[in-house]
């Protein structure tokens, strides 16, 4: 009889475990989207690439409505060479055309979108991308690299299980056939990482974040995002008009793990987070900051806030390390405490002086201080060396 129900119950947990793997299995993985960097070739083969075509190509994987066009590296328009972000092929948007694509997801999850996009003609172009009912509009008019595109990211929260990925062009110019050239789309689940014991900053060390390609060698932007909900990352929102750019260590220097934020373009890049405090209690933010290894122009300096306080710290070019330690300490006043970080500089890159740069930060930590909490550590970890020592 025990036997039984023992057994019963194993199925039982087996049963369970597999249906979760399955309703797991439909979803769309962490990477790019089928047919994301359009490579795929349309059934009649991609056009010749110099002239348009007239109805709106066909784009494998793809639904579009208006004058979507498949645009290939090479290809020039108007005497300009056209950019093409990735590989060969990329997908240009017309006037209030779109493209789209279903996905199965995970209700309730948090996804986050990374593509790239460039823009065309000199107008004011913007991209708007949707998983309705949530969208937001990228503004592509600055530049940020010298290359004539950048990655995105932009993380929404799935409402349903089966959703469609919409991306637009609201713009209404009078050449049709301007119009943001996009490319390279992937998608990442993201989860929100533990607060570490003791720390009271949510993802301080910038390891969670958007899906990024190994070989994005431009880092991806975070574009303003002021819900902390569905941020690109985890804990962070990005309160200022201009976006930062979130970096790896393939392509930059980062302080410390694999990623870390590069911020950009002054007081207009800012990057906060809420943190839980306790009223009247000393506090002590810690971070490190440096040079991201990529010709960014010196000085550098960054702006630190946390509460009512706020200090501006110059980074020190040092021969041994990239980057440098730096504190600011104060005394909560509420049990919720703004922390922020700015570029005080307006930082380009000194290879080709227009691509912007600035200061990294990363490891961020709020930690009560002169603090009992270290005794308490100290005291376990004595207490634990002395049972290991004498039994
Ligand atoms: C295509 O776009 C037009 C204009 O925005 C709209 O009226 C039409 O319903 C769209 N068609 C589809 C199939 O989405
Ligand atoms: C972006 O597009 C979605 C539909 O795909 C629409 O609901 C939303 O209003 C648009 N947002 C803006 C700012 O135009
Ligand atoms: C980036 O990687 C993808 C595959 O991961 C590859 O198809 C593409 O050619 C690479 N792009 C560059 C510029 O190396
Ligand atoms: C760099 O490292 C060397 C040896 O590790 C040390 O002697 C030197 O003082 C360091 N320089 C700086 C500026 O920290
Ligand atoms: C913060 O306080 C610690 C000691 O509690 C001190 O070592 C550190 O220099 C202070 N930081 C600043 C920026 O004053």
């Amino acid at each position: 009889m025990e036997i039984a129900s023992s057994s019963t119950k194993f199925k039982w947990v087996t049963a369970f475990l597999l249906l979760l793997a399955c309703s797991a299995a439909g979803q769309v993985q962490d990477g790019p989207l089928v047919n994301g960097n359009f490579e795929t070739p349309p059934s009649g083969g991609f056009s010749s690439g110099d002239g348009f075509s007239d109805g709106p190509s066909e784009i494998p994987s793809w639904k579009s409505n208006g004058t979507v066009e498949l645009v290939e590296s090479g290809q020039k328009q108007g005497g300009m060479i056209l950019i093409v972000p990735q590989g060969r092929h990329a997908v240009r948007l017309g006037n209030d055309a779109e493209i789209s694509q279903e996905l199965k997801v995970e209700k309730g999850s948090i996804y986050s979108i990374t593509f790239s996009a460039a823009r065309t003609c000199a107008q004011l172009e913007s991209l708007n991308v949707s998983v309705p009912p949530a969208s937001q509009t990228i503004d592509l008019q600055t530049l940020y690299s010298v290359q004539g595109w950048d990655s995105y990211a932009w993380a929404f929260q799935a409402e349903e299980d089966d959703v469609r990925v919409v991306f637009t062009n609201p713009g209404m110019e009078d050449d049709p056939t301007c119009g943001p050239i996009i490319d390279d789309i992937a998608i990442k689940k993201l989860f929100v990482p533990d607060k570490s014991k003791g720390n009271a900053v949510v993802n301080g060390d910038f390891e969670e974040g958007p899906w990024m390609f190994r070989n994005a060698s431009l880092g991806v932007l975070l574009p303003t995002n002021l819900d902390e909900e569905t941020s690109s990352l985890p804990g962070w929102i990005v309160e200022s008009n201009r976006a930062v750019r979130y970096i790896d260590t393939y392509h930059f220097t980062v302080p410390e793990g694999k990623r870390a934020i590069e911020l950009l373009s002054g007081k207009e890049g800012i990057i906060s987070q809420m943190v839980e405090t306790k009223p009247n209690k000393p506090y002590r933010l810690t971070f490190l900051f440096g040079h991201a290894g990529d010709s960014c122009k010196e000085p550098l300096a960054i702006m630190a806030f946390a509460g009512d306080q706020a200090q501006n710290i110059h980074y020190t070019p040092n021969f041994n390390s990239s980057f440098q330690n730096a504190n600011l300490n104060f005394t909560a006043k509420a049990d919720r405490t703004r922390i922020a970080f700015y570029s005080i500089y307006y930082n380009t890159r000194s290879d080709d002086m227009s691509s912007l740069c600035g200061p990294v930060v990363d490891d961020v930590r709020v930690e009560l201080s002169g603090s009992s909490r270290v005794k308490v550590f100290g005291f376990g970890f004595m207490f634990w060396l002395l049972v290991f020592v004498f039994c």
